[in-house]
Protein backbone atom coordinates (compact mmCIF):
# COMPACT_ATOMS: atom_id res chain seq x y z
CA UNK A 1 0.00 0.00 0.00
CA UNK A 2 1.87 3.27 -0.94
CA UNK A 3 1.93 6.33 1.80
CA UNK A 4 -0.57 8.44 1.67
CA UNK A 5 0.37 12.03 3.33
CA UNK A 6 -2.33 14.90 3.23
CA UNK A 7 -1.74 17.86 5.19
CA UNK A 8 -3.00 19.21 7.70
CA UNK A 9 -2.00 22.46 9.01
CA UNK A 10 -3.51 25.82 9.82
CA UNK A 11 -1.49 27.28 7.12
CA UNK A 12 -2.38 24.85 4.30
CA UNK A 13 -5.77 25.39 4.79
CA UNK A 14 -5.54 29.29 4.88
CA UNK A 15 -3.33 29.00 1.28
CA UNK A 16 -5.54 26.42 0.10
CA UNK A 17 -8.26 28.59 0.21
CA UNK A 18 -6.90 31.49 -1.89
CA UNK A 19 -5.97 28.96 -4.36
CA UNK A 20 -9.37 27.27 -4.92
CA UNK A 21 -11.46 31.36 -4.79
CA UNK A 22 -12.19 31.28 -8.51
CA UNK A 23 -11.94 35.46 -8.37
CA UNK A 24 -7.73 34.99 -7.26
CA UNK A 25 -5.91 36.37 -10.04
CA UNK A 26 -2.69 34.70 -11.62
CA UNK A 27 0.25 36.70 -9.77
CA UNK A 28 -1.10 35.55 -6.35
CA UNK A 29 -2.72 31.92 -7.66
CA UNK A 30 1.22 31.48 -8.39
CA UNK A 31 2.57 32.98 -4.91
CA UNK A 32 -0.02 30.58 -3.46
CA UNK A 33 1.21 27.30 -5.24
CA UNK A 34 4.56 28.04 -4.25
CA UNK A 35 3.72 28.26 -0.72
CA UNK A 36 1.88 24.84 -0.57
CA UNK A 37 4.62 23.80 -2.65
CA UNK A 38 7.18 24.49 0.02
CA UNK A 39 4.99 22.75 3.16
CA UNK A 40 4.63 19.73 0.61
CA UNK A 41 8.62 19.48 -0.15
CA UNK A 42 9.08 19.93 3.63
CA UNK A 43 7.30 17.03 4.70
CA UNK A 44 8.65 15.10 1.58
CA UNK A 45 11.59 15.03 2.52
CA UNK A 46 11.91 14.20 5.84
CA UNK A 47 13.20 11.40 5.41
CA UNK A 48 16.29 12.37 3.02
CA UNK A 49 20.04 10.71 4.03
CA UNK A 50 22.51 12.86 5.49
CA UNK A 51 26.37 12.85 5.75
CA UNK A 52 28.12 13.87 8.14
CA UNK A 53 30.26 17.39 7.09
CA UNK A 54 33.16 19.21 8.91
CA UNK A 55 33.13 22.71 9.13
CA UNK A 56 34.80 25.86 11.18
CA UNK A 57 32.11 28.36 13.06
CA UNK A 58 33.60 31.61 13.86
CA UNK A 59 34.30 29.68 17.12
CA UNK A 60 35.37 26.25 17.01
CA UNK A 61 35.59 22.88 14.81
CA UNK A 62 32.13 20.89 14.33
CA UNK A 63 30.63 18.21 12.99
CA UNK A 64 27.35 18.98 11.19
CA UNK A 65 25.31 16.77 8.55
CA UNK A 66 24.71 17.72 4.82
CA UNK A 67 22.20 16.36 2.46
CA UNK A 68 23.95 12.89 1.50
CA UNK A 69 22.09 12.36 -2.15
CA UNK A 70 21.54 13.45 -5.33
CA UNK A 71 17.66 14.98 -5.68
CA UNK A 72 15.51 15.79 -8.68
CA UNK A 73 12.81 17.62 -8.89
CA UNK A 74 10.52 16.52 -11.68
CA UNK A 75 8.03 19.00 -12.83
CA UNK A 76 5.18 17.69 -15.25
CA UNK A 77 4.76 20.40 -17.68
CA UNK A 78 2.99 23.16 -17.80
CA UNK A 79 1.64 23.24 -14.35
CA UNK A 80 4.31 21.57 -12.36
CA UNK A 81 6.78 24.50 -13.22
CA UNK A 82 4.86 26.16 -10.76
CA UNK A 83 5.74 24.10 -7.93
CA UNK A 84 9.34 23.02 -8.81
CA UNK A 85 10.17 26.76 -9.10
CA UNK A 86 9.24 26.98 -5.35
CA UNK A 87 11.13 24.20 -4.15
CA UNK A 88 14.16 24.78 -5.93
CA UNK A 89 14.53 27.88 -3.57
CA UNK A 90 14.38 25.10 -0.37
CA UNK A 91 16.32 22.79 -2.23
CA UNK A 92 19.05 25.23 -4.20
CA UNK A 93 21.26 21.62 -4.99
CA UNK A 94 18.33 19.63 -6.18
CA UNK A 95 18.59 19.17 -10.53
CA UNK A 96 15.30 19.86 -12.03
CA UNK A 97 14.36 17.83 -15.04
CA UNK A 98 11.37 17.83 -17.27
CA UNK A 99 8.66 15.87 -18.37
CA UNK A 100 5.98 16.83 -20.97
CA UNK A 101 2.49 15.97 -20.78
CA UNK A 102 -0.75 17.51 -21.94
CA UNK A 103 -4.24 15.31 -21.31
CA UNK A 104 -6.17 14.80 -24.19
CA UNK A 105 -9.67 15.81 -22.89
CA UNK A 106 -11.87 13.02 -24.68
CA UNK A 107 -9.90 10.37 -23.41
CA UNK A 108 -8.44 11.80 -20.31
CA UNK A 109 -4.90 10.05 -21.39
CA UNK A 110 -1.98 11.56 -20.83
CA UNK A 111 -0.10 13.10 -24.30
CA UNK A 112 3.58 12.95 -24.65
CA UNK A 113 5.63 16.17 -25.78
CA UNK A 114 8.59 16.61 -23.79
CA UNK A 115 10.85 14.56 -21.77
CA UNK A 116 14.57 15.51 -20.63
CA UNK A 117 16.20 13.37 -18.45
CA UNK A 118 19.93 13.05 -18.02
CA UNK A 119 22.51 9.68 -18.81
CA UNK A 120 22.57 9.17 -14.93
CA UNK A 121 19.86 9.57 -12.72
CA UNK A 122 19.58 10.97 -9.16
CA UNK A 123 18.97 8.83 -6.04
CA UNK A 124 15.46 10.13 -4.66
CA UNK A 125 13.05 12.38 -7.52
CA UNK A 126 10.17 14.30 -6.34
CA UNK A 127 7.67 14.76 -9.10
CA UNK A 128 5.48 17.35 -8.70
CA UNK A 129 1.94 18.51 -10.41
CA UNK A 130 -0.80 20.40 -8.55
CA UNK A 131 -3.57 18.33 -9.83
CA UNK A 132 -3.96 14.72 -8.96
CA UNK A 133 -6.96 14.02 -11.18
CA UNK A 134 -8.10 10.44 -12.93
CA UNK A 135 -4.11 9.38 -12.41
CA UNK A 136 -3.11 8.76 -16.37
CA UNK A 137 -0.38 11.74 -15.65
CA UNK A 138 0.90 10.79 -12.71
CA UNK A 139 0.81 7.24 -13.32
CA UNK A 140 2.88 7.80 -16.90
CA UNK A 141 5.50 10.24 -15.20
CA UNK A 142 5.92 7.46 -12.48
CA UNK A 143 7.07 4.92 -14.57
CA UNK A 144 9.09 7.48 -16.71
CA UNK A 145 11.05 8.20 -13.47
CA UNK A 146 10.95 4.43 -12.88
CA UNK A 147 12.38 3.70 -16.21
CA UNK A 148 15.26 6.15 -15.60
CA UNK A 149 16.44 4.28 -13.02
CA UNK A 150 15.22 5.86 -9.95
CA UNK A 151 14.45 3.85 -6.32
CA UNK A 152 13.07 6.59 -4.40
CA UNK A 153 10.28 8.57 -5.81
CA UNK A 154 7.57 10.44 -4.32
CA UNK A 155 4.60 12.31 -6.29
CA UNK A 156 3.86 16.14 -4.91
CA UNK A 157 0.39 17.36 -5.66
CA UNK A 158 -1.73 20.21 -4.08
CA UNK A 159 -5.21 18.63 -4.74
CA UNK A 160 -5.98 15.06 -5.02
CA UNK A 161 -9.33 13.33 -6.06
CA UNK A 162 -9.89 9.75 -4.65
CA UNK A 163 -10.29 8.30 -8.21
CA UNK A 164 -6.20 9.47 -8.81
CA UNK A 165 -5.07 8.57 -5.43
CA UNK A 166 -6.44 5.00 -6.01
CA UNK A 167 -4.83 4.56 -9.55
CA UNK A 168 -1.22 5.85 -8.61
CA UNK A 169 -1.40 3.70 -5.25
CA UNK A 170 -2.67 0.52 -7.45
CA UNK A 171 -0.18 0.94 -9.59
CA UNK A 172 2.67 2.13 -7.59
CA UNK A 173 2.55 0.80 -4.72
CA UNK A 174 6.21 1.68 -3.58
CA UNK A 175 5.87 5.65 -4.50
CA UNK A 176 4.64 7.93 -1.88
CA UNK A 177 1.62 10.90 -2.43
CA UNK A 178 2.02 14.05 -0.62
CA UNK A 179 -1.15 16.29 -1.02
CA UNK A 180 -2.47 19.54 0.61
CA UNK A 181 -6.10 18.11 -0.33
CA UNK A 182 -7.88 15.18 -1.04
CA UNK A 183 -11.14 16.08 -2.65
CA UNK A 184 -14.50 14.92 -3.35
CA UNK A 185 -14.89 13.14 -6.79
CA UNK A 186 -13.77 13.86 -10.49
CA UNK A 187 -16.61 15.41 -13.03
CA UNK A 188 -17.65 14.58 -16.32
CA UNK A 189 -14.62 16.21 -17.72
CA UNK A 190 -12.58 14.30 -15.32
CA UNK A 191 -12.10 18.26 -13.45
CA UNK A 192 -11.89 17.68 -9.68
CA UNK A 193 -14.51 18.67 -7.92
CA UNK A 194 -14.58 21.41 -5.35
CA UNK A 195 -10.82 21.57 -6.82
CA UNK A 196 -9.97 25.14 -8.52
CA UNK A 197 -10.15 24.78 -12.09
CA UNK A 198 -7.59 24.58 -14.35
CA UNK A 199 -4.44 24.49 -12.73
CA UNK A 200 -2.08 24.84 -15.90
CA UNK A 201 -4.28 28.03 -17.09
CA UNK A 202 -4.62 29.52 -13.70
CA UNK A 203 -0.92 29.74 -13.67
CA UNK A 204 0.29 30.80 -17.08
CA UNK A 205 -3.08 33.12 -17.19
CA UNK A 206 -4.35 31.39 -20.24
CA UNK A 207 -7.80 31.01 -19.21
C1 LIG B 1 -3.33 18.76 -15.79
C2 LIG B 1 -2.53 18.60 -14.52
C3 LIG B 1 -2.01 17.21 -14.63
C4 LIG B 1 -3.16 16.49 -15.32
C5 LIG B 1 -3.92 15.74 -14.27
O1 LIG B 1 -2.51 19.03 -16.85
O2 LIG B 1 -1.53 19.58 -14.38
O3 LIG B 1 -0.83 17.10 -15.41
O4 LIG B 1 -3.97 17.50 -15.91
O5 LIG B 1 -4.92 14.98 -14.84
P1 LIG B 1 -4.92 13.40 -14.77
O6 LIG B 1 -4.62 12.99 -13.37
O7 LIG B 1 -6.31 13.03 -15.21
O8 LIG B 1 -3.88 12.87 -15.75
P2 LIG B 1 -3.09 19.58 -18.25
O9 LIG B 1 -3.40 18.46 -19.18
O10 LIG B 1 -4.21 20.53 -17.98
O11 LIG B 1 -1.84 20.32 -18.86
P3 LIG B 1 -1.16 21.72 -18.45
O12 LIG B 1 -0.42 21.50 -17.18
O13 LIG B 1 -0.24 21.98 -19.59
O14 LIG B 1 -2.23 22.76 -18.33
N1 LIG C 1 -6.29 19.25 -14.47
C1 LIG C 1 -6.53 20.43 -13.83
O1 LIG C 1 -5.82 21.43 -14.04
N2 LIG C 1 -7.58 20.48 -12.99
C2 LIG C 1 -8.37 19.42 -12.74
O2 LIG C 1 -9.32 19.54 -11.93
C3 LIG C 1 -8.10 18.21 -13.41
C4 LIG C 1 -7.05 18.17 -14.26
Amino acid sequence: MARIVELKHPLVSHHLATLRDKSTPPHLFREQVGRLSLLLAYEATAELPLEPICIETPLATMECLRLGCRIGLVPILRAGLGMSDAIQNLIPQAEVWHLGFYRDESTFQPVEYYQKFSDSPPEVVLIVDPMLATGGSACEGIRRVKEWGVEHISFLCIIAAPEGIEKVSATHPDVGIFTCAIDDHLNEQAYIVPGLGDAGDRIFNTL
